[in-house]
């Protein structure tokens, strides 16, 4: 298949161009190094610096043998991307192209704003080219499970049937997002869902939860090829934050309660459902929707599971309870549905103690470069 993946030097992007490559697929990863530019901005560089995407590209191939174009775009310019759509023709296009931190969208009005025209001009750009130049190009789109929010009702995965005075009908699961950042992956789900039904577009929709990890299959013979690790409050995640301060000997920053509970997933499991997606596409005029993580955690939980795998390996390690920055439940019910990519052959990998210890040893390697100042959370909601 030719795959063209929006996003392709990100955090998930460029372990994603490698692995289509190395199932034999043509990939074109387009990019404009936004990411790095607000890592740069913030003070929120990853733990280790990574090649650029053609340096990235000639190291793969060196490894694989397998080519991967790269071309540096901002895919808010549709002229530019309706070009390259083009000339590639793609058969799959995997949209991550968005930018995806929370706080940074809530740290004030030029941030919101970018985020907010970035992540929808590049949604309605990616179903333009789609729609004008090959319909039949599947849209395999990353949503995220925080659209939902924390309802006191269990999660569906995308979709519900209500019924209201003697009718029924099928809806989008009610969507109610806990920052801007959210809101515009609410904002494109809306968006994508009535051109789908408008114009018979085939999209996968995947609502994913936080990813940790930065290894895969493809990054076995060259760590410079791994992803980025980033523990600052910007774009780090809890795991990798957490892991970050045990090796730091810093109390790990548990958010108010913790009881925080969210769906999590290893890295080399987008890897397996975004491929299982990209080879199931849907009929025209049809949006699939699942729910993408393989197991629930409350921020408590995983605090201390960092916490008793660090004891093992000899560091010691206290958790603290901070000022929530956040506005969000510290309590809540949480029972999301997702049995979609199972039943399409996801075999997940857990967050086993040697999961947890191999990434607390990866980190450890990195110790002398972890910089203090990024630890603490900088921005609030309030
Ligand atoms: N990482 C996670 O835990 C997670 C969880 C849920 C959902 N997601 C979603 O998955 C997608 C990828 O996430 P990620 O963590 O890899 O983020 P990322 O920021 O590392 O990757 C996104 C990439 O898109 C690029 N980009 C952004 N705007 C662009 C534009 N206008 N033109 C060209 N390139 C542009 C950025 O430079 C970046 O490299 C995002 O849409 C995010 O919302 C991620």
């Amino acid at each position: 298949m030719k795959v063209m993946i929006l996003g392709g030097d990100g955090y998930l992007g460029w372990p994603t161009s490698m692995h289509f490559a190395a199932q034999g697929h043509e990939v074109l990863a387009l990019d404009n190094y936004l990411r790095r530019k607000i890592c740069f901005d913030t003070d929120s560089n990853p733990l280790v610096t990574r090649p650029t995407m053609p340096e990235r590209s000639i190291l793969f191939e060196e490894v694989s043998g397998k080519k991967i174009e790269t071309e540096a775009v901002d895919l808010c310019d549709y002229r530019k991307f309706e070009s390259i759509f083009k000339d590639f023709m793609p058969d799959v296009m995997i949209h991550y192209a968005e930018q995806p931190s929370a706080p940074y969208s809530m740290r004030g009005y030029e941030e919101a704003r970018l985020t907010l025209q970035n992540n929808l001009d590049v949604t309605f750009n990616a179903i333009w080219a789609v729609k004008e130049h090959n319909p039949n190009c599947h849209i395999v789109k990353l949503g995220t499970m925080g659209e939902y929010g924390t309802p006191n009702i269990d999660i569906e995965e995308g979709w519900i049937d209500i019924e209201h005075k003697g009718r029924s009908d099928k809806f989008l699961f009610p969507r109610q997002a806990g920052s801007l950042y959210h809101t515009t992956k609410v904002l494109d789900t809306d968006l994508i869902w009535f051109y789908v039904r408008t114009y018979g577009l085939k999209v996968t929709d995947l609502m994913q939860g936080p990813v940790y990890g930065v290894a895969t299959e493809e990054t076995a013979s060259n760590d410079q090829l791994e992803s980025f690790f980033n523990y600052d409050d910007i774009f780090g995640t809890v795991v990798n934050r957490f892991i970050v301060q045990a090796v730091h000997g810093v109390p790990l920053t548990v958010y108010g309660k913790g009881g925080q509970t969210r769906g999590y997933l290893d890295i080399r499991d987008t890897l397996q459902c975004v491929y299982l997606a990209a080879m199931n596409e849907p009929d025209a005029g049809t949006l699939n929707i699942f729910n993408q993580f393989v197991e629930t955690f409350s921020v408590n939980q995983l605090a201390e599971h960092v916490q008793k795998v660090s004891k093992s390996l000899g560091l010691d390690v206290e958790i603290k309870s901070v000022p929530n920055p956040r506005k969000e439940m510290e309590d809540h019910h949480y029972n999301p549905a997702h049995s979609g990519l199972l039943e399409l052959g996801l075999k997940p990998h857990y967050l086993t103690d040697d999961v947890m210890a191999s990434m607390i040893e990866s980190v450890l390697r990195y110790k002398d470069q972890i910089v203090t100042r990024r630890i603490m959370p900088r921005v609030s909601w309030k």
